[in-house]
């Protein structure tokens, strides 16, 4: 392909981030701009290979419906209910936009602002980031449980998205054994005995989940025959 030659089960990783940066598609390639988009014909859905934020073809992303309904509720939300400043007198200028990389590629120092309209009155800064995670896991898992997994104030749940951030980030850190598939079996990074931690503890928790419903169904069940009793 291209003069390359890809060999059969090859794991090829698309830079998509670089090909978001070329100048010879985009103008000003770094400036944020999101009205660039509104004289263009392209769309995210995979079909326009210069901007394939959720992927391409038969492996696209198959939450991609969810997040183009989600991503502009919630933003719509966070901008219509409040008021925003940053914390510290800081101004946007000064702020860190430095990138750290993982599954996703996000902010190396957490988005932090005041919220001052409206329903908060402590006006300490909130991790927007962790508000945003919150929500989505919760869409998330009411599809699966119907619970909230995540609650943006308790202790077990910060530790439940700790895990899921975890979880993210071993994803995405590069895995030399990915490269050279005969250093699997030695795995030397320790990535599969992390993961194997980080997934135990998951399945402990939806495991836990899994319980309390049969708990519940039992102890209905004999309420149910006490009263027909
Ligand atoms: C803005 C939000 C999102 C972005 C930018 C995004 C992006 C991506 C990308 C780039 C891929 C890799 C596609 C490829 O290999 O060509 C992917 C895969 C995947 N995404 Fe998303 N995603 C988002 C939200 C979601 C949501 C909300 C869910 C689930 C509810 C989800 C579930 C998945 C799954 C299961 C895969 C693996 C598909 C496979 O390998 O066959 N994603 N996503």
């Amino acid at each position: 392909m291209c003069g390359f030659i890809v060999p059969k089960n090859a794991q090829i990783l698309i830079n998509v981030w670089a090909m978001g940066r070329d100048s010879s598609i985009w103008q000003n390639p770094n400036l944020f701009m999101p009205e660039r988009f509104l004289e263009q014909e392209i769309d995210f859905k995979g079909r326009y290979f210069e901007l394939i934020p959720f992927g391409a073809g038969r492996r696209i992303c198959p939450g991609l419906p969810l997040a183009n309904r989600m991503v502009h509720l919630m933003l719509a939300s966070l901008v219509y209910y409040y008021a925003w400043k940053l914390p510290y007198e800081m101004r946007p200028e000064h702020m860190d936009m430095g990138e750290t990389f993982g599954l996703t590629l996000h902010r190396e120092v957490p988005l932090r602002a005041i919220p001052f309209k409206s329903f908060c009155k402590s006006g300490a800064p909130i991790d927007i980031g962790r508000a945003v995670l919150t929500t989505v896991l919760n869409a998330i898992s009411n599809n699966f449980f119907s619970i909230d997994l995540a609650k943006y104030d308790s202790n077990l749940s910060h530790e439940f998205q700790d895990l899921f951030c975890d979880v993210t980030e071993e994803a995405g850190r590069p895995n030399i054994a990915d490269y050279f598939p005969a250093l699997r079996l030695i795995d030397p990074q320790r990535v599969r005995k992390r993961t194997r931690i980080y997934f135990s503890k998951l399945f402990g928790i939806f495991d836990g989940i899994i319980d309390q419903r049969l708990q519940l169904r039992l102890h209905q069940r004999v309420l149910k025959k006490a009263t027909m009793n």
